[in-house]
């Protein structure tokens, strides 16, 4: 018998980094997910684009062993167990990856064990790893690939679900450059140290940006949405999660009509989210494509992990 758990990626829309120090953020799920398969095994073992570790070896799967680890201690059930993990996002690309993948590995191993848990509880353990590769998470990547849909989500508090009728459509662009979040979160958080006033002020700002965005992405008004985002990335690039080549991304596809774009997740490469105009989007991954960029629409999916056997 398999247990089989799926889990979408994520696009944090406003209030990254900011969140990390209390402030509130809104992130919304995308259509593109991780899916993971557990099974009974002679040990742990870990697999994942063709890596394979067992036991608590592989230095990049430990995070993943971590998750099995601290589920299998609480719950008392026993830890052997093969894990294999496919992913339709590269890691380090902004877009939440390794988040979906410890939320399906949660959600995967305890319905292989017949265990019934509650999304916030999911998260929870989903965390254990997610602090291993990120030190210093707020918690809002596991959340919102849990949950799917839109969060607004801050530290210590229950993520609350955003709701709207109709669909809403991004556009997510891959900058191709990969970076660490963990760096990222420590570069920033020295900016609080360095001008711990103005951070204050910023993250303040974060969360009233935050809930402007809500409420527009609400009433569907994607135009001042877009001003809200484009104001973040001047935001973002000031406190040091920008680079020149996300600045100029920015600049592109503005320039190609967007209403507001900007980058999303930790920054240093990674993704940009944008929103394009009505009937532009084919048009606009095709000339993003022609500038060697890869881009995909997405609308926001409403279901977050889910987990079957088989
Ligand atoms: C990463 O998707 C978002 C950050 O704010 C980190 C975090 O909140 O854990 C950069």
């Amino acid at each position: 018998m398999k247990a089989v758990a799926d889990a979408p990626c994520k696009a944090i829309i406003t209030g990254e980094h900011f969140v990390v120090h209390g402030a509130w953020a809104l992130a919304a799920a995308v259509e593109r997910r991780v899916k993971v398969e557990a099974s009974e095994a002679e040990e742990l073992v870990i697999e994942s684009d063709g890596q394979r570790s067992s036991g608590s070896s592989g230095k990049r799967l430990a995070p993943v062993a971590r998750v099995v680890t601290k589920l299998s201690e609480e719950l008392r059930f026993s830890p052997r167990v093969l894990i294999r993990i496919t992913s339709q996002v590269p890691e380090s690309s902004g877009l939440g990856s390794s988040a979906a993948t410890m939320v399906a590995v949660a959600s995967a191993l305890t319905k292989l064990k017949g265990i019934e848990l509650a999304t916030s509880e999911i998260s929870r353990y989903a965390m254990t790893g997610e602090t291993a590769i990120h030190g210093r998470a707020s918690g809002i990547d596991v959340n919102i690939c849990a949950t799917g849909g839109v969060i607004m989500y801050k530290m210590g508090e229950e993520a609350r679900k955003v709701r709207f009728a109709g669909s809403r459509r991004f556009l997510i662009v891959q900058s191709g450059t990969k970076r660490s979040t963990k760096t990222l979160i420590d570069r920033v958080s020295r900016m609080k140290v360095k001008y711990p006033g103005l951070f204050a002020g910023l993250a303040n700002s974060a969360s009233f940006i935050s809930e402007l965005a809500e409420t527009r992405l609400v009433n569907g008004d994607m135009q001042e949405l877009g001003r809200l985002l484009t104001y973040s990335h001047a935001v973002l690039s000031t406190v040091g999660a920008s680079t020149p080549n996300l600045d100029r991304l920015v600049d592109l596809l503005l320039a190609l009509g967007c209403y507001g774009a900007k980058l999303t997740g930790a920054g240093g490469g990674g993704s940009v989210f944008a929103i394009p105009r009505e009937g532009s989007t084919d048009a606009l991954i095709a000339e993003l494509k022609s500038r060697g960029y890869e881009s995909f629409q997405t609308n926001v999916p409403t279901e977050g992990v889910k987990s079957w056997l088989r």
